[in-house]
């Protein structure tokens, strides 16, 4: 498994990470027990950075984490993340009170007393970052994080946090059909020596064996009001990818191997963060961290999949609201 730097000042882990999201039922029904086993089978395969946050089921993917944790030997860097407020209805509080009081929330379900990178998940704009930055350099010198990240800002508001305070991580979308990063975000990040970790790398389940069936996507699936996923959008998108999956297969490549390995061969500073709740296919998505694409592999994805490819939008105009929009 490649290791690549949480930030210039960070730790090495692996460049295939773990989202935990799917633990508290985003993609569908799961279960604890397998949620510890796609963790166990992190350790046998060489993946060392989970990714989790607050909101992923209002505690609970932490929770089921922190109870892993407690009972493995092996040794994790853990990203999560605070800022976003439920209820009574979901709102952003960057506020210094509203993040020491959610960080130490964290901190107390994951069983953990630091942990190596917290987020701001989205900016509250009633506050300027170079404050938030401060707050969360506050925590940095509690010994409470070891580092500084933000998701879904701009490449500007990423500068401006930078003069504060050395920032480990950037998180956004970033896949073969979401690729709005490259228009800045990635370049900024590697300027700064900020890690650019990339989520959502398997567009949501699509750059994968098997297409999803929107007929099963449960009330509390994400992907029910997403643009790309809703008819006539879905139908074109799955006739779009479906050459690159058939590619993938030809060139003896898992689909989601191909599409990690795409992401990982954007820049040495990218790290992704694939979301799974199963073993198996955490093992398709850690063997990108073992394989380098071909130039020749590059261009045919470029070919097959040219960026601006996907039909309809990565969010609603609901699910978009708290993220930085800078072209
Ligand atoms: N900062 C943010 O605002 C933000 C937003 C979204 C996500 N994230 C983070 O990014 C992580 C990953 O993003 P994501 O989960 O949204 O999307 P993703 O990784 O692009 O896709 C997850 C979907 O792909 C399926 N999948 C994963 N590996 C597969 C494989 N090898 N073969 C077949 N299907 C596979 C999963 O189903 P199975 O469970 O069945 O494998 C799930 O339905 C999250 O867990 C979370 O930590 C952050």
């Amino acid at each position: 498994m490649k290791l690549r730097p949480l930030g210039t000042h960070g730790p090495q882990v692996s460049a295939i990470g773990l989202g935990c999201m799917s633990f508290a039922g985003f993609y569908g029904a799961t279960t604890e027990a397998e949620a510890h086993r796609t963790l166990a089978a992190c350790i046998d395969e060489g993946i060392t950075h989970l990714d989790t946050a607050l909101i992923y089921g209002n505690g609970v993917s932490e929770e089921i984490m922190g109870r892993f944790l407690k009972t493995t030997s092996g040794s994790f860097s853990i990203a999560t993340k605070g800022g976003i407020v439920l209820e009574p209805e979901r709102h952003f509080d960057n506020s210094p009170d509203r993040l020491r009081s959610q960080l130490e929330g964290s901190l107390t379900r994951l069983g953990v007393d630091h942990v190596d990178l917290y987020y701001i998940h989205r900016r509250d704009q009633r506050i300027p970052i170079e404050d938030v930055t401060g707050t969360l350099a506050r925590f940095v010198d509690e010994g409470k994080i070891g580092g500084i990240g933000y998701s879904e800002i701009a490449p500007a508001s990423l500068r401006r946090a930078a003069a504060v305070h050395p920032v480990a991580a950037v998180q956004s979308e970033y896949s073969l059909w979401s690729r709005q990063p490259e228009l800045g975000l990635l370049q900024a990040c590697e300027d700064l020596g900020t890690a650019f970790v990339a989520f959502s790398s398997l567009g949501r389940g699509m750059f994968v064996d098997r297409f999803p069936d929107p007929a099963s996507f449960g009330d509390r699936d994400f992907r029910r009001a997403s643009p790309r996923f809703l008819e006539p959008n879905f139908s074109a998108n799955c006739a779009a990818i479906r050459p690159f999956i058939d590619y993938a297969r030809d060139q003896g490549m898992a689909p989601a191997t191909m599409a990690n390995a795409w992401v990982l061969a954007q820049g040495e500073h990218i790290i992704a963060i694939p979301g799974t709740r199963t073993a198996d296919h955490l093992h398709q998505n850690a063997e990108a961290g073992r394989i380098k694409l071909g130039a020749d592999q590059l261009a045919e994805i470029a070919r097959l999949l040219p960026p601006g490819f996907a039909h309809g939008d990565r969010y609603s105009d609901k699910q978009i609201v708290g993220v930085e929009r800078y072209c």
